[in-house]
């Protein structure tokens, strides 16, 4: 009997910092694949407040307080094409979470390339639940800078790092 290959899994994104609304999807993710891999950009365009390696650490200190996994997930960053990494890691699917309709034009650009550049490649989009769909990392990191209260949005571990980052 040949064993079956573990179907691995991305969830890409700049996670800067990860909030609520992205742990949802990666519950999500983590019960349609064997191993799922938060990848952790670098994306200087986006000229991010936390270092890679702070995006890192707190991602997976999220990832370890969550309840509920329903497979193996680790946190990796990567600086490369996304689909290069997809690629090196024997990924068949990444994942995308959709919010409003906004999300989509860019999503739909960055699809479109990405399946042309890896055609052995899936992206797979989740609708984020209604709980979520305002929430975005930029809002996040204006509102604490504001004085505004972030806790219904982000884990208390992130809270604290984000309080201690707009201090
Ligand atoms: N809940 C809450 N917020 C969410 C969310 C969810 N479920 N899903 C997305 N968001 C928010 C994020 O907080 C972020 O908000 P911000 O713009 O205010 O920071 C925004 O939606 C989108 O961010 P994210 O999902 O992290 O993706 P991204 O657009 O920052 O990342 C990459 C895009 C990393 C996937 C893309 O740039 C990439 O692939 N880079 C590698 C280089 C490459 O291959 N380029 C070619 C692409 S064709």
């Amino acid at each position: 009997m040949t064993a079956t290959k573990p179907r691995i899994g991305i969830y890409p994104g700049t996670f800067d910092p990860i909030t609520k609304g992205h742990l949802h999807i990666i519950r999500r993710c983590s019960k349609l694949v064997d191993h799922l891999i938060v990848a952790v950009a670098t994306n200087p365009n986006k000229k991010p407040m936390f270092k890679l390696a702070d995006r890192v650490s707190m991602t997976e200190t999220d990832i370890a307080n969550m309840e509920e996994k329903g497979c193996q997930i680790t946190v990796e960053p990567f600086e490369s094409l996304l689909v290069e990494f997809a690629r090196q890691k024997g990924a068949g699917v990444i994942f995308r979470g959709l919010r409003a309709v906004s999300d989509f034009e860019y999503e739909f650009q960055m699809t479109g390339m990405n399946a042309r550049l890896a055609p052995e490649i899936e992206t797979v989009f989740l609708m984020a639940s209604d709980k979520w769909q305002f929430v975005s990392s930029s809002f996040l990191k204006e509102i604490a800078r504001l004085g505004g209260d972030i806790s219904p949005f982000v884990t208390p571990a992130t809270q604290e790092k984000i309080l201690e980052a707009v201090k």
